[in-house]
């Protein structure tokens, strides 16, 4: 959700209030998505390296997003959304991090669109503590694949992103899905997160439709016009 603090000063105002404009924007894209078939969207709130800002700016990014656990669970919970939570939960305070536990036990049985809230999470940290766990659980090293390592991620419950759209004009991954994202294809926009409104969204949808993904391989049509070729 790149792009607030720069939407903010465009029109004149603190920072602060485009953290508060776009978290605002969140339910409107589900919204958009939804109806459009897709399961699961991970918004990236705040990362491990965010903590890096100037302390006002990360305590105020607290409140709204606190703010943001009470006042909006109830109506994502009424939209059959599941909320859950991506990320390290013992720096955020034991206030929100039962409002988010709370959040996510409300919303757990829900059937809609889950939504995957990336906070305090890094791509790095994450695959880390994947590393410290499969230890832990003293699992047999021939029986670590892709899978299993998959199953001990934070994003456990959800199958790798299709689609990763970066807003903000940033062309880097940023410590994001890192594992999850080795086969997504990525939409970079110019766009600063508070104006992604659903025009764009759908042209990224139409966007993302007409690619082809080959995994490493070749178009089936390719491989049949060249066939010597793709044996070598
Ligand atoms: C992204 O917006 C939100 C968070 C990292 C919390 P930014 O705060 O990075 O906004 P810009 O990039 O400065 O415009
Ligand atoms: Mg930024």
């Amino acid at each position: 959700m790149d792009g607030n603090g720069r939407w903010a000063q465009k029109q004149g105002l603190p920072r602060i209030s485009g953290h508060e404009v776009g978290v605002q924007r969140i339910q409107g894209v589900l919204e958009t998505l939804g109806p459009k078939g897709v399961k699961f969207v991970t918004l990236y709130a705040f990362s491990t390296e965010n903590w890096g800002r100037p302390q006002d700016e990360v305590d105020g990014i607290m409140d709204i997003f606190s703010e943001a656990v009470a006042s909006q669970t109830q109506a994502l919970h009424e939209k059959n959304v599941r909320i859950v939570h991506v990320g390290k939960t013992e720096n955020l305070g034991t206030d929100l991090s039962k409002a988010v536990s709370g959040a996510q036990s409300l919303t757990a049985n829900n059937t809609g669109i889950t939504l995957n809230v990336a906070f305090d999470y890094g791509g790095r940290a994450e695959i880390l503590e994947a590393v410290r766990r499969i230890i832990r659980d003293g699992v047999d090293p021939d029986s670590i694949d892709e899978d299993l390592f998959s199953r001990y991620l934070f994003t456990a419950h959800s199958p790798d992103p299709d689609l990763i759209i970066r807003t903000g004009g940033e062309l880097r991954i940023s410590n994001f899905l890192l594992w999850q994202s080795a086969y997504s294809e990525y939409y970079h926009t110019p766009t600063l997160w508070p104006d992604l409104d659903s025009e764009e969204l759908l042209q990224v949808l139409d966007t993302f439709a007409n690619r082809r993904r080959r995994y490493g391989g070749l178009n089936p049509e390719d491989e049949s016009s060249d066939s010597q070729t793709s044996q070598e």
